[in-house]
């Protein structure tokens, strides 16, 4: 509206005849009305949407709500004051979940999830420049968060985040502990499985195992049925012949992939994505020579796989299909990266093509090419044990699927069959309900002790039994 010589005015304009008290005069803005008026819409939305729902709103726990312990407790402060949310949120919406397909996110957060005045108000950060933690617990063992703080490029070369290695060794345990703690009851399984699959590992090589209540009462009853000498010699061989170590590990792979070829021609080109692929993502842990000596490799107490050792194409567990299968899924309980979800198919199958040519200078020289590739060749005695171990065998053999500790077990053997019994490191004989039995009973100690913290901090906690049902408990691998 313009007035009479065609200007835009700068004030509403109100016929004289208002009256000078008319509300119509006062309504109109002043700093005052500016200032109250702002102050009163801000406390309107802080009473409404922060301190409303923190008065009247105390979601009971979820089905999957576990307490924490009083090393993740300070871990989460640790998280909170080290600014990890601006890049990690600690919420997976319904549409990040792919129901048991992506790794990160398997289930959507409820409020439930984050019940209790140790996990709660929850760390929902805006940015997901990383990836989301809510389920980060035993998606990789202790040891690899070590590296991880200390250099990220350590264990994800192409990783953009900040080191932390000037946090105390105190600060890092606990935020270590804090990682593992999440993802609730799933998460704790999770973690008890990689906790057991890295004992077993450990106990196979011959290394030093710290003492855990669950395996060591295994050990106890296995040495008073006098069926477990550890001073003794155990039995090398498996009755196929293959060293029962080579049994454990083959064991760690799918059956489907004992004896699978690469399905790629070694052509040059596949050969040098492959390099391409090892030096982005595999470099920090395996080393730049592919001899295991990555920077990351330190912090591991089971080393990276070393390329360029002696026999490798005569060895029972390094066909292609085994090396297909961990890159795609990791190991159980050990430090390897899953990268089924960061690959695609065809990048892991040309790494697979590109490891052969490590032993024949296919890092150290400009370029792999094709003559520096060694087939692999299955040793006599693996044919013998795949012979009397049939391929379909692990996949029909009707075992109980719905049992969360049981498909745990799977996880860490998935070459095992209902029935097979395998003699871990010649010494201590393991079937698949031996080794649920086991996982449960970790995961039932790791509850207790969280319980046993929360109760002394004096948390508002549901019994006991509750904590322990297992109905809606849903194995994740990692
Ligand atoms: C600048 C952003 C940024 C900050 C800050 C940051 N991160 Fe990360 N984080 C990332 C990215 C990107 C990744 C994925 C690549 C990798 O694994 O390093 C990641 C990965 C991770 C992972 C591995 C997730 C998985 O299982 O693959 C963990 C655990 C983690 N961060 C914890 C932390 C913690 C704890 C802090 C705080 C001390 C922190 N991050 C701070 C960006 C960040
Ligand atoms: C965070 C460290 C880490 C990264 C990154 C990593 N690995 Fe591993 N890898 C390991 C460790 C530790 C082992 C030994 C334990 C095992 O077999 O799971 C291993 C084992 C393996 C094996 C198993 C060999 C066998 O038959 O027993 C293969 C194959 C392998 N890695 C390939 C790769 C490739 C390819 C990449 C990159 C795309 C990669 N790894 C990245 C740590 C890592």
């Amino acid at each position: 509206m313009t007035d009479r010589s065609g200007r835009i005015p700068s004030h509403p304009q109100i016929p004289p005849q208002v009256p000078q008290t008319s509300p119509r005069r006062t309504m109109l803005m002043s700093p005052a009305m500016v200032v109250i008026g702002g102050l009163l819409a801000f406390f309107t939305v802080v009473f409404s949407v922060v301190v409303l729902p923190i008065e009247t709103y105390t979601p009971p726990p979820s089905d999957n709500w576990l307490p924490i312990s009083d090393e993740a407790h300070a871990g989460r402060q640790v998280f909170l004051a080290n600014g990890c949310v601006y890049c990690h949120s600690g919420f997976s919406r319904p549409q990040d979940v792919f129901e048991g397909l992506y790794y990160l996110y398997p289930r959507a957060s409820e409020p439930g999830d984050f019940h209790g005045t140790a996990q709660s108000p929850n760390v929902l950060g805006t940015a997901r420049t990383g990836p989301d933690l809510s389920h980060e617990g035993g998606q990789h063992p202790d040891t690899w968060h070590v590296a991880h703080y200390a250099n990220p490029r350590n264990t994800t070369p192409v990783s953009i985040m900040p080191s932390f290695s000037y946090l105390s060794q105190d600060d890092r345990d606990a935020l270590i502990a804090y990682n593992q703690s999440r993802g609730g009851k799933d998460g704790m399984l999770r973690q008890a499985a990689v906790r057991m699959g890295n004992q077993l590992m450990r106990l196979n090589m011959n290394m030093d195992v710290t003492a855990d209540a669950a395996l060591a009462d295994l050990l106890d009853e296995l040495r008073a049925s006098g069926s477990y000498n550890a001073d003794g010699m155990p039995s090398d061989r498996s009755p196929s012949g293959l060293p029962w170590k080579a049994v454990w590990m083959i064991n760690s792979f799918g059956r489907g992939y004992w004896l699978m070829p690469d399905p790629l021609d070694v052509t040059q080109q596949n050969l040098i994505r492959g390099r391409a692929i090892f030096l982005s993502r595999c470099s920090g842990c395996h080393g730049v020579e592919g001899d295991g000596a990555g920077t990351a490799a330190r912090s591991f107490m089971i080393p990276p796989f070393d390329f360029t050792q002696e026999g490798l194409p005569g060895m029972p567990m390094t066909s292609s299909g085994m090396f297909y299968h961990r890159i795609l899924t990791a190991g159980p309980g050990t430090a390897m990266e899953n990268f089924g979800t960061r690959l695609s198919v065809e990048d892991i199958w040309r790494v697979v093509l590109f490891l052969r040519t490590i032993p024949n200078g296919g890092l150290t020289e400009p370029l792999p090419t094709v003559d520096m590739y060694e087939p692999w060749t299955p040793p006599p005695p693996l044919q013998a044990y795949v012979e009397s171990h049939p391929i379909g065998a692990a996949l029909t053999d009707g075992g109980d699927r719905s049992d969360p500790f049981m498909n745990a077990a799977r996880w860490v053997a998935p070459g095992m069959a209902t029935g097979d019994e395998i003699m871990i490191g010649g010494a201590i004989p393991m079937t698949l309900d031996r080794l649920a039995d086991l996982i449960r009973a970790e995961y039932m100690n790791l509850v207790d002790a969280a319980y046993a913290d929360a109760e002394a901090r004096g948390d508002d906690l549901p019994d006991l039994d509750t904590l322990h049902s297992t109905e809606r408990l849903v194995f994740h691998a990692p």
